[in-house]
């Protein structure tokens, strides 16, 4: 059976996501994530987007250089084999040689003809590095909604005070800005404190929440004698582990009440927070587990709690 879709839509749009999507950076990517080593397979990664949409979600984001085009080449070639409806988000990432504005529209079609799509559902800019979060290089985003390559446009990693500005200048032009895509999770809950939480959540912004379980930290399944591999390790230090631990405990006692796991525990305070979550899915028991955090609620108590115990950490 086909389980229950939590809808909500994205930013000021028509267009209804799930709470709870799927990040495909590791699909193709070497460097953190280990791709073409013996931990996940092709066929990993392809069982890991049929799951995802048995259980329930119905989109998935990448980026232009998530393994070098490899994660986009990987949903062009498995988009056309489902008859679902599937939402696809990708980003543009400006490289310091991308000088002029000009870029944008041109890095959207070589995406879209990776994933061989007419039109992308949301394209975003993936970090505001120098000129672009300046308004002439934002407003670009308002074309590739205007030229029909996409449905709607969004930001990754934009502080409170650039998306302010994104915001306007996207409105000024006639679109809304529909998302910032930011790192949030119980190990990392800086947008509630600087604001950006906060002004997205008032303005109809999408808060799209990266990293949602801490690369695999919440799940408890790494710790200080047992360090998570490669570039992890040091992002993630045995002492800031040890911290962890109380937080780890109180996930599993929550997730036990629930009959959930820690990961949809985690993932679920990141949906009551008003965020929409992307955990990133090697395989089909992570991408099962993780949509699991969709279609209940954690109690209020509940989600306070796990703020007081991820106070050490965040
Ligand atoms: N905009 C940006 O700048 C930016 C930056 C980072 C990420 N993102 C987006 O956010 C997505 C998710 O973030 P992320 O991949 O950094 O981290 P994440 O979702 O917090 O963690 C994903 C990793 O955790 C492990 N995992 C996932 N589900 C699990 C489960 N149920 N049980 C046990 N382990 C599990 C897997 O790694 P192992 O099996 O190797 O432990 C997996 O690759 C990315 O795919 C990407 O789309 C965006």
């Amino acid at each position: 059976m086909e389980k229950h879709q939590d809808l909500v839509p994205l930013g000021k749009t028509d267009i209804m996501i799930t709470t709870v999507g799927v990040g495909a950076w590791a699909w193709g990517d070497r460097m953190v994530w280990g791709y073409g080593g013996s931990s996940y397979s092709d066929a990993d990664i392809r069982e890991a987007f049929d799951v995802s949409l048995a259980n329930g979600t119905n989109w998935f984001d990448t980026a232009e250089i998530y393994g070098m085009g490899r994660s986009e080449r990987f949903l062009g070639e498995f988009l056309p084999t489902t008859t679902k409806e599937v939402l696809v988000a990708t980003k543009f990432f400006p490289f310091p040689w991308w000088v002029r504005k000009e870029a944008l529209l041109r890095r959207l079609k070589k995406s879209l003809a990776r994933l061989q799509l007419n039109q992308v559902d949301l394209y975003q800019i993936h970090m505001p590095f120098v000129q672009w979060s300046k308004p002439a290089y934002v407003s670009v985003l308002a074309d590739a909604v205007h030229t029909g390559l996409a449905r709607a446009v969004g930001v990754s990693n934009f502080n409170t005070e650039k998306t302010k500005l994104a915001n306007q200048t996207l409105q000024a032009a006639g679109v809304p800005l529909a998302s910032n895509q930011v790192e949030y999770s119980l190990f990392d809950r800086r947008i509630e404190k600087n604001g950006l939480l906060d002004y997205c959540l008032k303005n109809d912004i999408t808060v799209i929440a990266y990293s949602p379980l801490a690369k695999g930290m919440v799940t408890g399944k790494y710790g200080p004698d047992n360090p998570p591999p490669g570039p992890r390790k040091r992002m993630y230090p045995p002492e800031k582990l040890s911290s962890a631990q109380p937080l780890l405990t109180l996930l599993k006692e929550i997730g036990t009440t629930h009959e959930k796991t820690p990961a949809q525990v985690a993932l679920n305070w990141t949906i009551c927070k008003g965020t929409v979550p992307i955990p990133g899915a090697k395989n089909a028991r992570q991408a099962a587990d993780n949509l699991g955090a969709m279609g209940w609620r954690l109690t209020p108590e509940e989600v306070t709690a796990l703020d007081e115990a991820s106070k050490v950490l965040a």
